[in-house]
């Protein structure tokens, strides 16, 4: 069998294929990679260059970047080329094999130095404790903090990193499940409960995982080519937005995109809540509040600011109601085993959920999108999506029996759960390219799973106003981002309640550097306009619209390099030193591409803080002064901004004067090189971008940008880092 092949054991055996590009697929008991929810083409075809063939231990397969050993009594080791152990996998343990689908667990040993990244949105995380994590998608109901698991975006997707390398680990099974991480047999000392022990426990569906090695980059570029690259949202959708649960009229919309006009700070969307629906139904709109919604549109259109629509699932059970009626003609609603429709309470009150694993349910609920866009909005925004249905007591979503299509494969929910919001980005990605196929949609989910980025991306969810919420803001953006997730950003000011002057200004300017940028707060949360917290705070949040406006053609080229490679725009600081525990154990600070590490401030009372460093030359943009990595240095950080370092010879395209981009050039060390690059576009569209690559290098005594072998002469250059 071309990659690999099947190993018979007494009871059970083992399918190990090596895919073109490295990815390696396990399946124990005839568990094939398809159909699966996350591969976006189907199984990549195999690599004919490995093969199985016995080894001293059992078989092995050798390929480029993996050796797999198959033991004889079912254990699996997956090496690197020299040798280093990266996992063993232990034979699997089965419950009441007969009774299909059966419970399975499933215990892996990673060596005792590695830390684990990912499982979807983790709000202790980024780099995950000792602990139980769950597989469930989960409204956790309360605005959360640190301490909350599961929330509303799982994966069984393991990221683990150590002095032995990286490799990324998927469990291509969307029941419900935990994943324990151990300590490692040898602790460090550092007080940090290190994983080295992790056991992958579910109630059913098939056992079988994907294994991708290899640096981060590399590890990334090879999940996403598996699961799909990251949808690239049209241009608008990195300036900076403002939502509100309760704008209540188009009048307030008014006040508020004027109040934005009136203090000078640039506002590239408002996205409009549930409120603005006709009591709570999706797909309607309040005719008395916001009678002439499309008016609206194209008034706001004209200064640059789009609306944005909440779409939430659950559809209102009441006859007459056109969504109603249309998703019963066409058989749209989930039922039960007796064929009754599966009903809930959501917003609008008794409701039914579409079935979004049906293909044709898809294809009618994508439709329904025209009725958003003919009101005038320009993206859409997913939620209640996990799906979340109210309960006083037991689990807030829909029963276990709840029937559902699988996409032909049929089943219960407790094989749907997990893809419903995956499912429903789908149905709401594809109906928005049929009916604007020359517009990129602008679509983000409350709710995903694995290859959830082929149709955009996410957001914090309800987290808890509070300085424990910001930096569970931060730890979700950089797990997500390890699991292929890459445009996210929490709700800036926290969702839940008032938050002083201090914490919403060091939410702004940490929502400044991510890619999702946008304030929103819940119907008793307290306002979220830079001008409602003083002067001061008015002041420090113009700096961050300003930085953030100069850095857009700098985020729009790290849109596009996602985009291509999967590369998340904020990545850990040790993505260049996985085997850096020091940079692994570095919760507060990031990497925004390749040129910049933000360090945010995430305590209050702050004025300075500590920044660890990654190898190399880094400068202090806001001195010029020039730091040396590896190693921490303190660097003042007052209330009118964080500290962010550029990368000695980094090429950064800013915005110049009107249309034009400048590049940014930060000194490389005397006899070094660096570089950057600018991919642009008209904004929108599928038009083949444009890319410049730029090297920066000294010259007779001064720094030079080149393009193509040639001196810059067409863009304003400004040097920067060199003293005088
Ligand atoms: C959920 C969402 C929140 C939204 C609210 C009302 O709590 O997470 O963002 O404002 O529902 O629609």
């Amino acid at each position: 069998m071309p990659g690999g092949g099947v190993v018979h054991f007494a009871r059970s055996s083992l399918l190990v294929r090596v895919a073109v590009g490295g990815a390696v697929f396990c399946g124990w008991d005839g568990a094939e990679p398809e159909p699966s929810y996350a591969l976006a083409d189907g199984c990549p075809q195999a690599d004919a260059r490995a093969v199985l063939e016995p080894d001293k231990d059992g078989w092995r397969v050798v390929s480029e970047r993996i050796t797999v050993v198959v033991f004889r009594d079912g254990a699996v080791e997956f090496r690197t080329p020299g040798g280093v152990v990266l996992r063993r996998e232990l034979p699997p343990r089965w419950w009441d094999r007969a009774g299909r689908p059966s419970r399975w667990v499933q215990r892996s040993r990673t060596p005792a130095d590695a830390d684990v990244f990912g499982l979807g949105g983790r709000p202790g995380g980024p780099r995950l404790d000792a602990g139980t994590y769950r597989l469930w998608n989960t409204d956790p109901a309360e605005p959360f903090g640190p301490g909350v698991d599961p929330l509303y975006i799982t994966m069984p997707v393991m990221l683990v990193a150590g002095g032995a390398g990286c490799h990324l680990v998927f469990h291509d099974n969307t029941w419900d499940g935990r994943v324990v991480l151990r300590e490692g047999e040898r602790g460090d000392g550092s007080g940090h409960d290190r994983p080295g022990c992790c056991e992958v426990r579910m109630d059913g569906g098939p056992l079988r995982y994907w294994v991708i090695a290899g640096a981060p980059g590399r590890v990334l570029a090879g999940w996403t080519a598996l699961t799909g690259r990251p949808a690239l949202p049209p241009r608008w959708a990195l300036g900076y937005q403002h939502a509100r649960w309760g704008f209540g009229s188009e009048r307030e919309v008014r006040r508020v995109v004027a109040g934005y006009r009136e203090h000078g700070l640039p506002l590239a969307a408002v996205h409009l809540d549930i409120d603005h629906f006709d009591g709570h139904r999706v797909f309607t709109v309040d005719e008395r509040a916001f009678p002439r919604l499309p008016a609206l549109a194209e008034e706001l259109r004209r200064d640059g600011i789009r609306l944005v629509s909440i779409v939430d699932p659950a559809v209102k059970a009441e006859p007459g109601q056109a969504v109603y009626d249309g998703g019963l003609a066409v058989d749209a609603f989930v039922r039960d085993a007796r064929g009754d429709l599966v009903r809930g309470v959501v917003w609008p009150g008794e409701t039914v959920f579409p079935d979004f694993t049906d293909p044709a349910v898809r294809r009618w609920w994508g439709g329904l999108y025209a009725e958003r866009l003919e009101r005038g909005f320009a993206g859409v925004w997913h939620d209640m999506n996990e799906p979340t249905s109210f309960a006083a007591f037991g689990e807030t979503t829909l029963p276990r029996s709840a029937r559902h299509a699988l996409d032909g494969q049929g089943g219960d929910h407790r094989a749907a759960h997990n893809v419903y919001g995956l499912a429903m980005a789908r149905a709401g990605y594809e109906g928005l390219l049929r009916l604007r196929p020359k517009e990129r949609p602008f679509l983000f989910s409350r709710s995903g799973w694995a290859g959830m980025q082929r149709y955009g991306g996410t957001w914090s969810g309800d987290v808890a106003t509070g300085w424990p919420g910001l930096r569970a803001s931060l730890a979700l953006v950089l797990g997500l981002g390890l699991c292929g997730v890459p445009y996210s950003g929490p709700d800036v000011g926290g969702f839940s309640a008032d938050p002083s002057p201090e914490l919403y200004v060091r939410w702004f300017q940490l929502g400044a550097y991510l890619p999702f940028f946008r304030t929103h707060s819940a119907l008793d949360g307290g306002r979220r306009e830079p001008w409602e917290f003083g002067a001061e705070a008015l002041r420090c949040a113009r700096e961050a619209l300003a930085g953030r406006a100069r850095l857009l053609p700098y985020l729009y080229t790290l849109a596009h390099l996602a985009h291509r490679t999967g590369a998340p725009y904020v990545r850990p600081v040790w993505w260049h030193q996985p085997q850096d525990a020091a940079l692994r154990a570095v919760g507060d600070a990031f990497l925004l591409g390749e040129a910049l590490l933000v360090a945010p401030v995430l305590e209050p009372g702050a004025t300075s803080r500590a920044v660890r460093l990654p190898r190399g030359t880094w400068y202090d943009t806001a001195t010029g002064a020039a730091h040396r990595g590896p190693g921490q240095v303190v660097l003042a950080a007052p209330l009118d901004r964080v500290p962010v370092l550029a990368r000695a010879g980094a090429v950064i395209p800013v915005d110049g004067p009107g249309d034009t981009v400048e590049l940014e050039v930060w000194a490389p060390a005397p006899d070094a090189t660096g570089g950057g690059s600018l991919v642009t576009d008209s904004g929108d569209g599928w038009a083949a971008p444009r890319r410049e690559r730029y090297v920066s290098r000294w010259r007779e005594g001064a720094v030079v940008v080149e393009r193509d072998g040639a001196v810059v002469t067409d863009r304003v250059v400004r040097v920067r880092g060199v003293a005088g």
